[in-house]
C-alpha cells in the first residue's frame, strides 16, 4: 500500500528542520536586462487597461514590475513589442489573455494571521453570532488569510459548530486562487504559528513534499474559493455575511472605486456585521455607510443610533472593540 505523502505527526520537528529565505512574491523576481523596448506610452496604456479591468491604479514605481511580468507574456506569445501585445490584447479580447494580463499585474503579498489583532476580534464576535456563521474574504490571494479565518472560527466555535460555518474566499487572480485551493505551503510560511496551531491545522509533507505543509482537510472543507472582481457591478452573491475581510486591496484602488466597492458591500453585511480593512486603509472618508469600530474594523452605520455612535468613538480611540 502507498504511504500518504502528508503525515499527521512530528510537524514541529520538520518545521524546525526546514528554513528557506523569505520570498515576498514567489516566482516573481525582477529581471535586469531588457529584451523589449518599453516606452512611457506602453506603460500609460498598461495602467489604463489594468485600471479599467481590475480597478488597480499602478503607481510610477511599478513600471519595472509591469515590464518584467508582462515581458513573459510577450515571450510566451512570440511577440516583438509591447505595442503588439497590447494591440492584440484589446483587439482579440481573449478572456484567457486578459486573465494572464491581470494575474501578472496583481500584488499578492499575504501571510497567515497577518495583522493579527483582527483575529481575536473575529473570535469574540462570532461567539455572539447566530449559527451558521459566514465570512467573506474578498481579496484572498494565495489562501493564507481565508485559512486563518477558518482556523479562528474553529478555535472560537469548536470543531463541531465550525463545521457549519463557511468562508467564501475570492480574488481576481486565478493563479493565486489555485494555490489557495491546493492549501500547500512552505514550512517557512507557518513557522511563526504556535505549536498548537501547527498540530491542529496542518499536515507535514514527506517524500516529494518534504519541507512543506498542507492545511488539514477539515479546515479546507470550510472554504469555497471563487474568482470575483471587486470592480464588477454585480457580485452575484445571494447571501449576506457576518463579516467581510477586505484587507490590503483597496490601497490599489482610487477613491471613486473604493466608494463603489463599499456601496456593493453594504447590502451584503448582515445586521450587526463587521468589515475588516488593512492597516493603511481608511474608509471613513470614502463612505458614510460604514463607520470605524476599533482600529481598522468597521460596522454598518444603519445598525445603530446615537448610542452606538458614542460607543464607536470610544472604541475607536481604545482600539479594542467590544
Ligand atoms: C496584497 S494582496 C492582500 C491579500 C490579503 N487580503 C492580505 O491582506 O494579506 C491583494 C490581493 O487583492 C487582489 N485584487 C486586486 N485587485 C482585485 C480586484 N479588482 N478584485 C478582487 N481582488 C483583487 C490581488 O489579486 C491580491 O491577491
Amino acid at each position: 500500500m502507498r504511504r500518504s505523502l502528508w503525515q499527521t505527526e512530528d510537524i514541529m520537528m520538520a518545521t524546525r528542520a526546514q528554513t528557506r529565505p523569505e520570498r515576498a512574491e514567489p516566482g516573481r523576481s525582477g529581471e535586469q536586462a531588457r529584451d523589449f523596448e518599453f516606452t512611457s506610452a506602453d506603460f500609460a496604456r498598461i495602467r489604463e487597461l489594468i485600471h479599467r479591468s481590475a480597478g488597480i491604479s499602478l503607481s510610477d514605481h511599478k513600471r519595472d514590475m509591469a515590464y518584467s511580468r508582462l515581458a513573459r507574456r510577450l515571450r510566451a506569445r512570440g511577440l516583438d513589442s509591447f505595442r503588439q501585445y497590447l494591440d492584440a490584447l484589446e483587439a482579440d479580447n481573449d478572456p484567457a489573455e486578459w486573465e494572464a494580463f491581470t494575474n501578472a499585474l496583481t500584488t499578492n503579498l499575504t501571510a497567515f494571521f497577518r495583522e493579527a489583532h483582527h483575529f481575536p476580534i473575529l473570535a469574540d464576535f462570532v461567539k455572539r453570532r447566530q449559527a451558521p456563521v459566514s465570512v467573506w474574504c474578498s481579496a484572498a490571494s494565495t489562501g493564507e488569510e481565508p485559512y486563518s479565518i477558518a482556523m479562528t472560527l474553529i478555535e472560537a466555535l469548536g470543531d463541531q459548530a465550525a463545521r457549519q460555518a463557511t468562508v467564501l474566499a475570492t480574488d481576481i487572480d486565478t493563479q493565486v486562487l489555485a494555490k489557495g485551493e491546493a492549501g500547500t505551503y512552505q514550512f517557512d510560511q507557518v513557522k511563526h504559528l504556535s505549536p498548537e496551531r501547527l498540530k491542529r491545522f496542518f499536515l507535514k509533507g514527506t517524500g516529494a513534499h518534504a519541507g512543506m505543509v498542507k492545511v488539514r482537510p477539515e479546515v479546507r472543507a470550510m472554504i469555497r474559493f471563487e474568482q470575483l472582481n471587486l470592480t464588477d457591478r454585480d457580485y452575484r452573491l445571494s447571501t449576506q455575511f457576518d463579516a467581510i475581510f477586505c484587507r490590503n486591496v483597496m490601497i490599489y484602488f482610487d477613491k471613486p472605486t473604493q466608494g463603489q466597492v463599499l456601496s456593493r458591500f453594504e447590502p451584503l453585511v448582515k445586521p450587526g456585521g463587521l468589515l475588516f480593512a488593512g492597516h493603511s486603509e481608511n474608509f471613513t472618508y470614502v463612505t458614510q455607510a460604514f463607520r470605524l469600530r476599533g482600529q481598522t474594523g468597521y460596522e454598518l452605520t444603519r445598525d445603530g443610533g446615537a448610542g452606538a455612535a458614542g460607543r464607536t468613538s470610544q472604541r475607536a480611540t481604545s482600539g479594542v472593540p467590544a
